[in-house]
């Protein structure tokens, strides 16, 4: 099953939207944009008719690591939802009492769908890319939320180096990857595990999509990062 790549699934519920997205840097993000700004208004209704049910989990799993490691009240926690699409994760996170959460996503239109979700107090709209984000200060979050978005053909692999950069040292990282694609980000992970800028704390699977061609499981990864 974990090589199964869903793509009749994928294309079944999105559509082709994804077909012929280019590698090189600047023509994925280009491609992404445009992607997500045109798919913006029907986002919510496509992904729950494949089911989508990852936010939940991935919400509360998140919020058990922050128990272990944080006495300051849920509301005094700061969140980067970075990925955030149209604010499913914010929603998850603000029943769980965190109120203090901003999103970032390279979709100007998915952020104006979060906006109306009440969730997030601040927007950064911005490609996630090995590039700096000058509006983040280094350390600026106490956890970065990533669910659903790094994914190959969306973020790459050293894109996880500025996540790290954004929490503060102690804080915490937590993120899906599809199980198809979790060798294209192992590399990185692991060297990122070894030169001691982060370390894992746990993962797990999560729920991810209910609808029968669609992949049932993704993996969850949560990390506390040690260095900037
Ligand atoms: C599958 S959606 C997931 C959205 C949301 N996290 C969720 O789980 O519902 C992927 C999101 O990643 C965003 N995205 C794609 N490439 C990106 C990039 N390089 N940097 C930041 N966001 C990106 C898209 O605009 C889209 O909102």
């Amino acid at each position: 099953m974990a090589s199964t790549s869903y793509e009749t699934g994928y294309q079944k519920y999105f559509g082709d939207r994804m077909a012929n997205v280019p590698h090189e840097a600047a023509g994925q993000e280009e491609a992404m944009r445009r992607i997500y700004d045109e798919w913006a208004s029907d986002f919510d209704k496509e992904t729950k008719e494949a089911g989508t049910v990852y936010h939940k989990p991935l919400a509360e799993y998140l919020d058990a690591a922050i128990k272990q490691v944080e006495d300051k009240p849920n509301s005094e926690i700061k969140i980067m939802d970075a990925g955030a699409g149209t604010g499913k994760i914010g929603v998850e996170l603000k029943k769980l009492g965190y109120t203090n959460v901003q999103a970032l996503d390279i979709s100007q239109e998915m952020l104006n769908e979060a906006k109306n979700k009440n969730v997030y107090n601040k927007f950064i709209c911005t490609p996630l890319s090995e590039q700096r984000i000058q509006e983040i200060e280094t350390g600026e979050f106490d956890a970065v939320i990533c669910a659903g978005t790094l994914i190959k053909a969306h973020v790459k692999s050293s894109a996880l180096v500025e996540i790290i950069r954004m929490v503060k040292i102690g804080g915490l990282i937590c993120f899906t990857l599809r199980y198809n694609e979790v060798a294209d980000y192992q590399d990185m992970m692991l060297e990122l595990e070894n030169t001691r800028r982060w370390e894992s704390i746990s993962k797990k699977k999560v729920p991810y999509f209910t609808a029968g061609d669609m992949p049932k499981e993704a993996e969850a990864f949560l990390y506390k990062v040690l260095k900037h």
